[in-house]
């Protein structure tokens, strides 16, 4: 992570900062958790998306990731332990099963700073972004968190 970083710094006299986060994996052990997070501080990495998709699923190809619905617990889990690790001020980019407003409002209840929506995108199509903007209970929600509730990528 260190010569990531140089490099950015490097670059970022010529072409400007571009900040750098790094994606994890929502099947890493404890340990490596607190390894990499202990690294992304230390180094002074833009940010976290938590997480990539699980590679611990039965398909008898025993191949690829597993992403949507399957995914919400393992990637929430992790990102309940990360936030913990990482304390407050580090960007956290939720993913990881964010199929309706519930599981979009729960990744930000859990720490997160911005949530990216990718499976939920194509089962419910720009339906799922309305229903999280618009909803009346979002609305309410709007006026007692200061969280930014609205953040999130496709
Ligand atoms: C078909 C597919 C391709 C993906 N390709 C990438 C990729 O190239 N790079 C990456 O960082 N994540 C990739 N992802 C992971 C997604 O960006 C996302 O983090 C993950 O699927 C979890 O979110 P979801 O449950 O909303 O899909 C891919 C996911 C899927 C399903």
């Amino acid at each position: 992570m260190s010569s990531i970083k140089d490099t950015q710094l490097e670059l970022a006299s010529t072409h400007g900062y571009t900040p750098i986060l790094i994606k994890i994996s929502p099947d890493m052990s404890s340990e490596e958790l607190k390894i990499l997070s202990k690294s992304v501080l230390q180094n002074k990495l833009d940010g976290i998306i938590c997480s990539n998709t699980t590679v611990n699923h039965n398909h008898p190809s025993k191949k690829g990731g597993l992403s949507g619905k399957p995914l919400f617990e393992p990637s929430t889990s992790t990102l309940v332990a990360l936030r913990a690790l990482v304390g407050p001020d580090l960007p956290i980019i939720a993913s990881g099963g964010v199929m309706n407003l519930e599981t979009f409002n729960h990744k930000i209840n859990m720490g997160a700073d911005v949530v990216q929506i990718y499976t939920g995108f194509i089962y419910e199509g720009p339906s799922l972004v309305d229903e999280i903007i618009n909803s009346e209970s979002q609305k309410l929600n709007f006026y007692l968190t200061e969280r930014p509730l609205l953040n999130f990528i496709l």
